[in-house]
């Protein structure tokens, strides 16, 4: 066979062995690793030892060996309800079969109307309207644009300027970039957004190591949004987006208080306050969204991922009444805001997540992560005092564990864990640098808790 020499790497080998031998390579089994580029991923070192997986049920993935693999991160925190749920599955293979796409622009379908009431109904106040989208980072963008064009369409033009904070994730948009504070998703990509600024973060270890669930310390770092209206004067600020916990960043609770201080902020200066609720949302801190827990109401909230519990991409803005009755006003026959995607409101994505918020119903699963959190959370501050430890936190289902760097680079503990974790140990979680997070399904049971973090000491150990 002509081109298999040893000069070849072994997956080109095996594409050509198998377009050769006109045999199907298994649908588990990449035939070439070398075309896709991987998102988020060191694609050498992934390529070199690749974590393939060719299945999933509940609270597990299988790997193309055959090894069940327990999911400590409901994949990307998003599959809250567990894995291939016979009535998701069910939910999605219907709606093929009965219609594929309707136009989501001029045109719609019935499924939109009833996921988005059944949202809005979720939904605390009057966020009683929903725009959809398929992503969290296009759910980010579209609110930026809603708080612009709000002002806008009131006649306050000046009001351009978009707050985010530092540490803040919102997803890979140059509007989520730009209001985002994750250093090394912003520094390759140019200027940005003009007109950005950020708030200070609110982590501090020193006054907060080892806290489960919201810190006491922190509530006055809402008050730097006064020092940016200061510096900018508010007639120039559009909105202020932060997330209830900042996740991706590796899982920083809100201090006591923050939140609720954000929001009389936000009011006193008549600037919209968006929460960024991608991961919050559908039961993770164990309600329908954060905006619940902690009893403060935002102007806009955006959502993805546990809407349909990761089956199909979708995402959404949850919008005030006030907001929403801006924009309705002017002549009946034109466009009110000039924004959308071609799958806004896929009908595959909303017959998915009306059977998962129906699941969520069925199975109680947000008040069931509100009886886990304390369990949870005494689990994971179990970890304290194992090497490298250097702080733990926890809040709903979910946990940071930060990890001291090792000296020969940063980041390279946590992809060791991670490694160990998937090939050795049969456990799945995410590493953020050296920091590893869990946030398991949403019907994780005690005993999967214990071994989830059983599995995770002994890794730490390894790793050390
Ligand atoms: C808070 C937040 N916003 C936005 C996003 C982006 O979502 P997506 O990856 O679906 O674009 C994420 C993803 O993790 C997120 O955590």
């Amino acid at each position: 066979m002509p081109g298999t020499g040893p000069g070849m790497t072994n997956p080109q080998r095996l594409k050509i062995m198998a377009q050769a031998q006109r045999t199907p390579v298994s649908a588990s089994v990449p035939n070439d690793l070398e075309p896709f580029w991987l998102p988020f991923t060191p694609n050498r070192a992934f390529k070199q030892r690749p974590r393939l997986i060719a299945g999933a049920k509940d609270m597990h993935y299988i790997a193309t060996d055959g090894r069940r693999v327990i999911d400590g991160s409901a994949g990307l925190w998003c599959t809250n309800a567990g894995h291939n749920r016979t009535p998701i599955v069910r939910a999605i293979q219907a709606q093929a079969e009965e219609l594929d796409y309707a136009p989501a622009f001029q045109f719609s379908h019935a499924k939109a109307f009833e996921l988005a009431s059944r949202i809005a109904a979720l939904a605390p106040g009057d966020l009683d309207h929903v725009f959809f989208c398929n992503s969290g980072s296009e759910a980010v963008d579209t609110a930026l644009k809603i708080a612009l064009a709000y002002h806008n369409v009131r006649g306050n033009a000046s009001r351009v300027r978009l707050i985010g904070r530092e540490r803040g994730y919102h997803g890979v948009g140059f509007g989520g970039i730009a209001v985002g504070g994750i250093v090394a998703n912003r520094k390759q990509f140019g200027a940005l957004m003009a007109g950005v600024d950020h708030l200070q973060h609110t982590y501090n270890r020193a006054e907060q190591a080892f806290s489960a669930g919201e810190p006491e310390w922190g509530a006055h770092l809402a008050d730097d949004l006064d020092r940016l209206v200061a510096l900018h004067d508010a007639s120039t600020i559009a909105a202020v987006i932060v997330e209830p916990v900042a996740c991706s960043t590796g899982v920083l609770p809100p201090p006591k208080g923050y939140l609720q201080r954000l929001r009389a902020i936000c009011d006193k200066h008549g600037i919209l306050l968006i929460f960024d609720e991608v991961i919050t949302a559908y039961g993770r801190l164990g309600h329908a969204f954060a905006a619940e827990r902690y009893g403060v109401i935002p102007d806009m909230i955006t959502f993805a991922k546990g809407i349909t519990s990761g089956a199909v991409p979708m995402g959404g803005v949850l919008v005030r009444n006030g907001v929403y009755d801006a924009f309705m006003k002017g002549p009946e026959q034109v466009i009110e805001l000039f924004h959308g995607y071609t799958y806004s409101a896929h009908p595959l994505a909303c017959a998915a997540g009306l059977a998962t918020l129906d699941l969520y119903r069925e199975e109680n699963l947000f008040e069931r992560a509100k009886k886990l959190e304390p369990v949870w959370a005494q689990a994971a501050m179990g970890l304290k005092g194992l090497p490298n430890v250097l702080d733990i936190r926890t809040i709903g289902l979910t946990v940071g564990i930060d990890l001291a760097s090792k000296p020969d680079g940063v980041g390279k503990r946590g992809y060791e864990a991670l490694d160990l974790g998937f090939f050795e140990h049969g456990v799945m979680f995410r590493a953020v640098g050296d920091t590893l997070a869990m946030s398991p399904p949403l019907i994780v049971s005690e005993a999967q808790i214990g071994e989830l973090f059983d599995k995770l000491a002994t890794i730490i150990k390894q790793v050390a």
